[in-house]
């Protein structure tokens, strides 16, 4: 990112970042050694990079708040009774975050869609959804082989 975006980047992140409500994202292990919270950073990050380098047009305001509360599900997915955590994480964050941000219906179901092709049904309907739900895959994937 140019020092520009890097700073408007951070304009728009830091309200949700500095939340107390967000930083409880700091507790849970997301992927090998990534918290959910700085996953939710770098799944931002990337959605941020991907919109401007595409020329998607996005609303940066609104794929920005998607993808840092795309993982706002709050509790530890490694803990036994998530089995069906793949499926059912993304509908829970999209609630806690409805709940405790207000978030738009459009918004909740950006972060519901997060997962597809799972279930084949929840399909992202916008292109803050599409960037979103490919961020958050090429993230994962990192996290999970690269950062043990
Ligand atoms: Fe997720
Ligand atoms: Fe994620």
């Amino acid at each position: 990112m140019t020092q520009l975006e890097e700073m408007k980047f951070h304009r728009l992140m830091d309200r949700l970042a500095s939340d107390p409500r967000c930083l409880r994202m700091k507790r849970y292990i997301q992927h090998g050694s990534v918290t959910t919270y700085e996953h939710a950073m770098r799944v931002s990050r990337m959605a941020y990079v991907v919109n401007l380098r595409m020329h998607a047009h996005a609303d940066e305001t609104k794929l920005l708040r998607c993808a840092f509360l795309h993982d706002y599900f709050l509790y530890d997915w490694h803990e036994k009774g998530h089995d069906d955590h793949a499926l059912y994480h993304p509908v829970k964050a999209a609630e806690n975050a409805r709940r405790d941000f207000g978030i738009s219906e459009q918004e909740m179901s950006i972060i519901a869609s997060h997962m597809w092709p799972l279930p084949p049904l929840r399909i992202p309907m916008c292109r803050e959804a599409w960037i979103l739900t490919a961020a958050d895959k090429v993230c994962s994937l990192e996290e999970t082989l690269f950062r043990r």
